[in-house]
């Protein structure tokens, strides 16, 4: 007898166990769940891109309040950031943040063969394998006009990009379009460059 109760006893909480587990419900369901304690895991808020009508436009995203300058993103400095001195000319040469070495110019040139290869060709003459598929194009990097144009010019042709070109600068953050102009200036050279550049001991292999 005593054996029976707790048979009987045993089944039904398994049945209780087994359906406050929930395996019981068997199909899905959009109920929530019952949440014992539930912290602050569900608040009022607005999501990413959501209507309101709180706000006069009905946008939840709000436009940034002017003169606000997100931490990280102060640009006071505007030869490093725009290539343009206080007075607003373009720069000759490179930032002071900039420092010309062989590592500066390797990732100029990665960049570079990455970003503006495909449209200027890997020597920069305009000549890239977009343009072999119909793009018209862009002007050489070693005519005497472009090999003249102050650093801070080229920088801003990569940031805003000019007439046919795009702007680069969401794709090569500041500090590598400077690598990039440091190895454009390279590529000019080198294809500028007469048995004087080179190394009076390396001539013999030429
Ligand atoms: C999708 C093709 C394309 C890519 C990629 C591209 N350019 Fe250009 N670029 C052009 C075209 C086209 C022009 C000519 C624009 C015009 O005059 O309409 C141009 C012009 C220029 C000029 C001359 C601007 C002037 O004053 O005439 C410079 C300098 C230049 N590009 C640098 C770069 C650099 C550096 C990169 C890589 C970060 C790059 N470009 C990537 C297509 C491209």
């Amino acid at each position: 007898m005593k054996n029976m109760t707790s048979r009987i006893v045993s089944i039904g909480l398994f049945l209780v166990l087994f359906s406050i587990s929930g395996c019981f419900q068997g199909r899905p369901s959009s109920k929530e769940p019952i949440h014992l304690n539930p912290n602050m895991d569900r608040q009022q808020k607005y999501r990413p891109q959501a209507e309101s009508n709180y706000f006069e436009d009905g946008a939840t995203m709000r436009p940034i309040v002017e003169g606000t300058v997100a931490r990280g993103e102060l640009k006071d400095d505007t030869r490093f950031y725009f290539g343009k001195d206080s007075k607003g000319n373009f720069i000759k040469g490179f930032p002071k943040q900039i420092e010309l070495n062989m590592e500066l110019l390797n990732r100029g040139q990665e960049r570079f063969n990455i970003f503006c290869s495909p449209c200027h060709g890997r020597i920069g003459n305009g000549r890239g394998i977009v343009v072999e598929r119909g793009m018209l194009p862009p002007p050489s990097f070693h005519t005497d006009s472009i090999r003249a144009y102050p650093n801070g010019r080229v920088f801003d042709v990569i940031t805003n990009g000019i007439r046919n070109m795009q702007p680069y600068k969401y794709q090569v953050p500041v500090k590598d379009r400077w690598a990039i102009i440091a190895y454009l200036r390279a590529l000019q050279r080198s294809q500028n460059a007469t048995i004087q550049d080179v190394p009076q001991n390396e001539r013999g292999s030429l």
